[in-house]
């Protein structure tokens, strides 16, 4: 029996530092010292040796599964040591290696376009005006003498929040707020871009776009003001051969109404899917202020007259760069937006 003892000592010790990993230490401990275990089943078996060499085998025993546990204890430092050292060898560092490039940013198109507008009315002498996104139905259209049966306050075109506010459905309610600030008697040049909301989803409708407002009140402002100014700004915009048509057309706050197109560049006049097979894009819609527009906001229409127009900047941008979709700027593909660096 005491050779069978030295026996599995031998194997024991061999299997211990063979162990390739922490599963296989536990393993072979599980195996040598466990319930079933190789030294408990010899000890088990302690009854048929001998009795004088029962206490001496006994003793041998005990001494082996000391020996035993302390070389699994050193085996699992051990592994856990070497495990930890090729953990580091992995996440290391080498600070000798080139940097990765930082990728530059660059502007959207769409505010590429807003700069651009920006700069032509600032150089005419505007001044550049805000107004908050979610509107009061006051702003967005009483002020603006939409009575309350007109077509665009119909819930399927405005997005409402309440009752009484909306996320406003043009740039418009920016002329009231204004107006309101310089009335009764200071002159009035701005202009105020910003997102407005639309119950609208195709090419060339999108349920969020941009408009830029105008608007100028003072004395003796004349349609003929308003035409030379659009005028001047297109041939700014898309240079001096650029054609463009005024409509007559309704707006309940401005007297008389125009909508302005700009021949289509897509199809070069000749119809496509971008003008709906017409040719012209329309760009914005204008008009001299309407009197009640006036006196509702503070301006006494006996002494001062308007022109206000808004237009839509993703339109102007889809001329601009011949592009067929406006919902492309919205995709955030950066294969598209790389094309305007
Ligand atoms: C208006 O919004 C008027 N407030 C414009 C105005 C201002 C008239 C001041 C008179 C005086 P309209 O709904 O036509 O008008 O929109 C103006 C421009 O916004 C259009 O000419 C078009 O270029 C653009 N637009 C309209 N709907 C969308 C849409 N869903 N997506 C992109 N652009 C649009
Ligand atoms: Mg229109």
């Amino acid at each position: 029996m005491l050779t069978k003892l030295k026996d599995l000592e031998k194997d024991a010790k061999k299997s211990i530092e063979e162990a390739g990993s922490l599963e296989d230490l536990k393993e072979t401990r599980v195996r040598l010292l466990g319930k079933k275990g190789d030294l408990t089943t010899l000890l088990r078996s302690l009854g048929t040796a001998p009795p004088e060499e029962r206490p001496v085998i006994g003793k041998q025993a005990n001494i082996l599964r000391e020996e035993l546990e302390q070389a699994i204890k050193l085996k699992e430092q051990a592994l856990k040591d070497a495990q930890r050292a090729g953990r580091w060898e992995e996440e290391r560092i080498d600070v000798t290696l080139p940097g990765r490039p930082v990728e530059l940013g660059q502007k959207h198109p769409l505010t590429m376009i807003l700069d651009e507008i920006k700069e032509i009315f600032i150089g005419l002498g505007f001044q550049v005006a805000h107004g908050p996104d979610i509107e009061s139905d006051y702003y967005n259209f009483e002020a603006l003498n939409i009575p309350s049966e007109h077509p665009a306050r119909d819930m399927q075109d405005s997005f409402y929040i309440t009752d009484q506010y909306l996320l406003r459905t043009h740039t418009s309610p920016v002329q009231i707020r204004t107006m309101e600030r310089l009335a009764p008697g200071l002159p009035v040049r701005i202009i105020a871009p910003g997102k407005v909301f639309r119950r609208d989803d195709d090419a060339t409708h999108s349920p969020m776009f941009h408009q830029v407002e105008g608007l100028a009140v003072d004395k003796d402002i004349s349609f003929a003001d308003l035409k030379g100014t659009l005028l001047l700004f297109v041939r700014e915009m898309f240079g001096p051969e650029q054609k463009i048509r005024l409509r007559p057309s309704f707006f309940p706050f401005t007297e008389p109404s125009a909508e302005v197109d700009i021949s289509c560049i897509m199809c070069n006049g000749e119809g496509c899917r971008v003008c709906s097979d017409t040719g012209w894009l329309e760009i914005l819609g204008a008009g001299m202020v309407h009197p009640r527009v006036l006196e509702s906001s503070g301006y006494d229409p006996g002494e001062v007259t308007g022109f206000a127009f808004g237009m839509g900047v993703e339109r102007i941008a889809m001329l601009k760069y011949g592009i067929g979709d406006l919902r492309l700027f919205f995709s955030n593909d950066l294969r598209f937006l790389k094309q305007f660096g």
